[in-house]
């Protein structure tokens, strides 16, 4: 009897869903943008290859056009394909769209910090982080000095594999790791420190499972799978490990606390946060401290040691566009002297091959998941508040007039014919608008400074025929993972 009673009202529950689902479906969908149709509970999940997203996105946009609705689970979602549709809406409607789209396994931080914030203090906690991060030197010679004293640690550490073959993903990822944990808790990590090399696994292990087709059902679809096994689990469990780490050093940094005289970022909100301990809606909370300091250490981190540890790999398998690089190097900087900011003026070449590398790796390729925060009518269609908005990058990056032969690594992308760099506005792997990546400056100032000083000091040597180097990408999702590889680095004299 009990177990006939159950079954009756699991599927009435069923039944009500379904109900639910088509009527949401039905009723919201007037004057929304095309798509294909949605199935109940599932939306158009089916429809879309969940080992690669965005070439679903690109597939859907040739059939409805740069912008179209899509139901992801029960969530109605907006894609926009191409730069016009992708400008028009971050830059012309900048604030309509600028809210976050809900990341599911990343609940941890939701509304609090920056990446993740979909609440009333984004604004500010953005704006105060930025202002800071200026502060600190963020696209002020202050990184620059900072990020050309943390080269000489990398060269050592690159010395120190004494041209035997290692995996770069930890050597080369400690070096941005220390620059934003300099910015944000004056800390600095030896390349063999246990801690930083757990912290730089769980944000790698991070990235590459969020870019997993798992990873892609579960977050449209927590509220099922919340309970069951899997590796959501993992990237949550990672994500505490990390904030718990965080919130140790703010609890450090509170004790220590020289109100007059902040020396970081971590200092800098908890002076702020000091101000407000009678408000009794304080912008700055404890806990909120640490999901933005948490925010900026693993895209601070990991973003640009990805890019990196890719475009070595690309590297290896066009020798002579290092050839050429080691060249340059050569001519404007020589053997010694550290890679400054104004040697790009005279480097157009590694200037584009740095921009190539972003374009071809796309790291980001569907941006993250941005949310209407109004009712808005974009180009005659009305997209209610709260619906997702995706502006695909990879859209721009991969567009065949701006950059002929897209799959192919071409540094002439920017390029003119007198072999000086040449600008493109298609160039938008940091995204653009109000929810711009709070890093570009420095991470673009890093990826160029890095890869000079290695490229100074070594010969990049492949364990394969560089003809053999396979350049897809591990896993394609949140992010475009690289394969596992090793290498020897050789030095030049
Ligand atoms: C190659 C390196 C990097 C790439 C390709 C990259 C890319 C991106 C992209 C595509 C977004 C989403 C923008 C949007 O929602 O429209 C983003 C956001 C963000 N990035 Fe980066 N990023 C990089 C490096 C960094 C660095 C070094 C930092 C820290 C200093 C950083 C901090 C952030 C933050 C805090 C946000 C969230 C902004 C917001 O929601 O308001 N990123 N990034």
């Amino acid at each position: 009897m009990a177990a006939l009673g159950i079954t009756v009202a699991l599927l009435a529950w069923v039944a009500i869903l379904l109900l639910v689902s088509i009527w949401k479906q039905v009723h919201s969908s007037w004057n929304l943008p095309p798509g294909p149709f949605p199935l109940p509970i599932i939306g158009n999940i089916y429809q879309l290859d969940l080992k690669n997203i965005p070439k679903s996105f690109t597939r859907l946009a040739e059939r409805f056009g740069p912008v179209f609705t899509l139901y992801l689970g029960s969530r109605r979602t907006v894609v926009l394909h191409g730069y016009e549709a992708v400008r028009e809406a971050l830059l012309d409607r900048r604030n309509d769209f600028s809210g976050r789209g809900e990341i599911a396994v990343f609940h941890a931080h939701k509304d609090r910090g920056i990446i993740f914030n979909n609440g009333p203090t984004w604004k500010d906690v953005r704006r105060f982080s930025l202002t800071n991060l200026r502060d600190y030197g963020m696209g002020k010679r202050g990184n620059e000095e900072r990020i050309q004293r943390e080269a000489p640690y990398l060269l050592e550490a690159l010395r120190k594999t004494q041209g035997q073959p290692f995996d770069p993903t930890f050597v080369i990822g400690c070096a941005p790791c220390n620059v934003i944990a300099d910015i944000l808790f004056r800390k600095h990590f030896n390349y063999n420190d246990k801690k930083c090399l757990r912290l730089m696994s769980l944000f790698n292990e991070n990235f590459y499972l969020l870019s997993t087709p798992w990873l892609q059902f579960y977050n449209n679809f927590p509220s099922y799978l919340y309970y069951l096994p899997g590796s959501h689990r993992k990237v949550m469990k990672n994500v505490s490990e990390i904030k718990d780490y965080v919130a140790e050093i703010v609890k450090e940094h509170h004790q220590l606390l020289d109100p007059g005289c902040p020396q970081d970022l971590t200092d800098s909100l908890l002076v702020e946060m000091e101000k407000e301990k009678h408000s009794t809606e304080p912008l700055y909370t404890s806990d909120g401290i640490t999901v933005t300091l948490a925010d900026l250490f693993f895209a601070g981190t990991e973003t640009t040691s990805t890019t990196l540890r890719y475009g070595l790999l690309i590297l290896m398998k066009y020798p002579e566009i290092e050839e050429k690089l080691h060249e340059e190097i050569d001519r404007v900087i020589g053997p010694s002297r550290i890679p400054a900011i104004k040697d790009r003026l005279e480097m157009p070449y590694m200037d584009a091959v740095v921009h190539e590398i972003q374009r071809f790796i796309n790291l980001v390729p569907s941006n993250l998941p941005h949310e209407a925060v109004q009712d808005t009518t974009f180009r005659g269609y009305v997209i209610p508040k709260g619906t997702v908005v995706i502006p695909t990058l990879d859209s721009l990056l991969f567009d065949e007039k701006e950059f002929p032969d897209p799959e192919k690594f071409n540094p002439g992308h920017f390029l003119n014919e007198n072999g000086k760099f040449k600008y493109s506005d298609y160039f938008k792997p940091f995204s653009t608008g109000k929810r711009v990546c709070v890093g570009e400056g420095l991470a673009r100032m890093e990826l160029f400074l890095f890869l000079s000083a290695i490229l100074q000091h070594f010969n990049l040597k492949p364990l394969v025929d560089p003809k053999d180097i396979d350049l897809s990408p591990m896993t394609i999702g949140f992010g475009n993972i690289p394969p596992h590889y090793k290498l020897c680095v050789i030095p030049r004299s």
